[in-house]
């Protein structure tokens, strides 16, 4: 494969525009065109980003090497298939599909056309996420015993706008939000099953689950606890991790990581300290360089598949699917 690697977005709203951003100081790569269903968007993404609007899905496949999906969830399937089979590296934005056989679907399209698959899940690039995996892995709090992950926020409104607060796109808070939880902890702790779990939905819109909580059980023997909310006015990120050895504790996007042995000082580490790079900068780095030098994927479609099981396993478990 040459370089600049070709790449080309698909769908210029939000998250692709600071996708295509994040690109700028790539010098292995390059954005080669846009394509958007709204050509008025591709037009005017195109001057932003000093690059060319495609009128058509084919006409951009036609340009590139590799594609940067950003279209909202339930356009994924149909728009990665297309990309893979005329052989295209593919990075999808989470969720990889709204149901287990179409992600393997993806799955198999990419194994078939020999091309790379990586599925946006990068919560585990921001630095305090990766920092908690670096700890635990250098033993810090011994062997893990117990998890416990929150997410709230006040977050209803964004789920009562567009395609988010439509089931059938955006699949819910939990695959459309917590993909991001359900991939972190296993790739911290390992595969688990759903012991239980139990929704609730407050406010007839959106129409899905708006705060749930679910028991976990890592294939390791940890205990695991999530509870994830839109509808907590008072908000807040907290994962506390308890090891035979210390307690690990960190507060997400921000805020700080820490942790304490027994009869220890506490030790923590601000983002700024951990100085690891941009997460969107780093995931596509990481996709490119994939690409360009066979560099092993962070995390890839598997994640993304796994993700996306999870969050029907704890739905199935809360009875909110057959
Ligand atoms: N990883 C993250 O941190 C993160 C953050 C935000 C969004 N996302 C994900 O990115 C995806 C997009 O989210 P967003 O917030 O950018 O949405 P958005 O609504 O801002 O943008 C989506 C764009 O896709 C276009 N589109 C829709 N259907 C299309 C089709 N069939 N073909 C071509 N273009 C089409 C729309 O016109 C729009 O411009 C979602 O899967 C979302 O979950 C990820």
């Amino acid at each position: 494969m040459h370089t600049p690697l070709n790449l080309g977005l698909i769908g210029a709203g939000g998250i692709g525009r600071h996708l295509a951003w994040q690109l700028r100081p790539l010098s292995e790569a390059r954005l080669t065109g846009v394509y958007d269903v709204d050509a008025t968007l591709a037009q005017r993404a195109a001057e932003e980003l000093e690059t060319t609007a495609y009128p058509s899905l084919d006409a951009l496949l036609d340009a590139v090497d590799a594609c940067i999906l950003a279209t909202p969830p339930h356009t994924h399937y149909a728009l990665g298939m297309q990309a893979l089979q005329r052989g295209k590296h593919l990075f999808c934005e989470k969720p990889l599909a709204l149901t287990v056989a179409d992600c393997d679907a993806l799955l198999h399209a990419a194994q078939q056309a020999g091309v790379r698959l990586m599925a946006g899940q990068v919560l585990r690039l921001f630095p305090l996420f990766w920092q908690s995996r670096q700890w635990l892995q250098e033993g810090v709090i011994g062997a893990p015993i117990a998890v416990n992950l929150q997410r709230r926020g006040y977050e209803i409104n964004l789920f009562r706008e567009g395609w988010r607060a439509d089931p059938t796109c955006s699949g819910g808070v939990l695959l459309e939000m917590n993909v991001h939880e359900l991939d972190y902890l296993r790739w911290l702790l390992g595969e688990f099953t759903v012991v239980a779990a139990q929704g609730s939905q407050p406010f007839p819109e959106p129409n899905f689950v708006q705060h749930w909580q679910a028991t976990l059980r890592f294939e390791s023997g940890v205990i695991g606890s999530v509870e994830c909310s839109i509808v907590d006015a008072l908000g807040g990120y907290t994962v506390r991790i308890v090891g035979a050895e210390g307690t690990l504790e960190h507060t997400g996007f921000s805020g700080v990581i820490r942790y304490k042995k027994h009869g220890g000082h506490e030790v923590s580490l601000t983002p700024e300290e951990i100085g690891t790079p941009e997460p969107y900068l780093w995931e596509l780095r990481s996709f490119v360089r994939a690409i360009l030098y066979d560099e092993t994927l962070p995390f890839d479609g598997y994640d993304g598949r796994m993700a996306v099981a999870s969050a029907h396993a704890i739905l199935q478990a809360m009875g909110r699917e057959a």
